[in-house]
């Protein structure tokens, strides 16, 4: 068994990436019952009662074992968190969005195992010094936020990571079937994180103009749209097009908060789709389990 496998307890090497605050019990065991790592995305999540009752839906509907996204530094109360979800039997979780230095003496207090997320090679070497059982790297292709400055994409950046670390390295970014599974394996990933394509999935609770957006796109068809020092790979439509051709400034033209009313109405004015490059390969909304399947087939 692979190191990674140790870790998750699953079948296959395959997370379900976070999104927001997007959060459905019924995805995450569907996940898992197809024998990948079910994740609730807890990042911008405070309320402890609201968090154990998605834990326990969880629990009710599978009994294989799945995880959590804990954001660092976006949540003041990840320390409680933690406590909870080790209560309930959550053996492994990840952390983005911060220095795991200031979370993982607690992690490992709890006996719990963690990968950290990063973006750049340098990121997920520190994690891994600072005892991470794994490493996400999240290649420039990736949907979700980014920074904004040079990044590389996964084709460096995972034997650029592989080369630097001794735990396991799961490849984030630009995967969504077959053909890109056993290249992040090739690449020396031991698994990947799957973002965009189960977020088009037929049990994601994602709005249906979301999942239609991602299905839409087209080759080229996303951008990096600057947030004030961060930036969000968002699905290009005809008003961000048209806003892009005139070099407008982005960061001017749209709100972040804005962007959990947008995807669930559908009002891309307001904020565009997010969603990673990989969007251009997805064709259909299908159901978790036939992506994974076609995945490790
Ligand atoms: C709309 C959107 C929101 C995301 N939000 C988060 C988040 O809150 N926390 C996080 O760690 N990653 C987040 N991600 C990154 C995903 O978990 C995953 O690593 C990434 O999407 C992988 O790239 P892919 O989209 O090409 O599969 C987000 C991705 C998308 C598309």
């Amino acid at each position: 068994m692979s190191k990674l496998l140790e870790v998750l307890g699953t079948k296959h090497p395959i997370i379900q990436g976070p999104i927001g605050h997007l959060n459905d019990p019924k995805m995450v065991a569907a996940v898992c019952e197809a024998g990948a790592f079910g994740m609730l995305a807890l990042g911008f999540i405070t309320d402890l009662e609201k968090i154990g009752q998605m834990v326990a839906q969880v629990k009710d509907l599978t009994d294989k074992p799945f995880g959590a996204n804990l954001m660092i530094a976006m949540n003041p109360n990840n320390d409680a968190i933690l406590e909870l979800l080790a209560e309930a039997g959550v053996k492994t979780v990840t952390t983005s969005a911060g220095s795991p230095k200031k979370i993982y003496p607690k992690i490992k207090e709890l006996g719990m195992k963690v990968l950290h997320v990063g973006l750049a090679a340098p990121l997920a070497a520190k994690a891994a010094e600072a005892g991470a059982d794994g490493v996400v790297v999240s290649g420039a292709e990736s949907g979700g936020l980014r920074t904004t400055g040079p990044e590389s994409s996964n084709l460096i950046l995972i034997p650029l990571v592989c080369d630097m670390v001794d735990v396991p390295v799961v490849a984030a970014g630009g995967i969504a079937d077959r053909r890109g599974f056993q290249a992040a394996r090739a690449l020396g990933a031991e698994g990947v994180q799957i973002g965009t394509a189960f977020l088009a999935s037929e049990e994601s609770p994602a709005s249906q103009a979301w999942k239609e957006a991602i299905v839409g796109c087209s080759d080229g068809g996303t951008t990096l749209l600057p947030l004030g020092g961060m930036a969000m790979r968002t699905i290009i439509n005809k008003k961000l097009g048209e806003l892009m051709a005139s070099g407008a400034d982005l960061d001017k033209e749209y709100e972040m908060g804005n962007a959990g009313k947008a995807w669930s109405t559908g009002d891309f004015d307001l904020f565009p789709a997010g969603g990673g490059q990989i969007s251009a390969l997805i064709k259909g909304i299908r159901p978790v389990r036939d992506i994974i399947e076609d995945m490790v087939s």
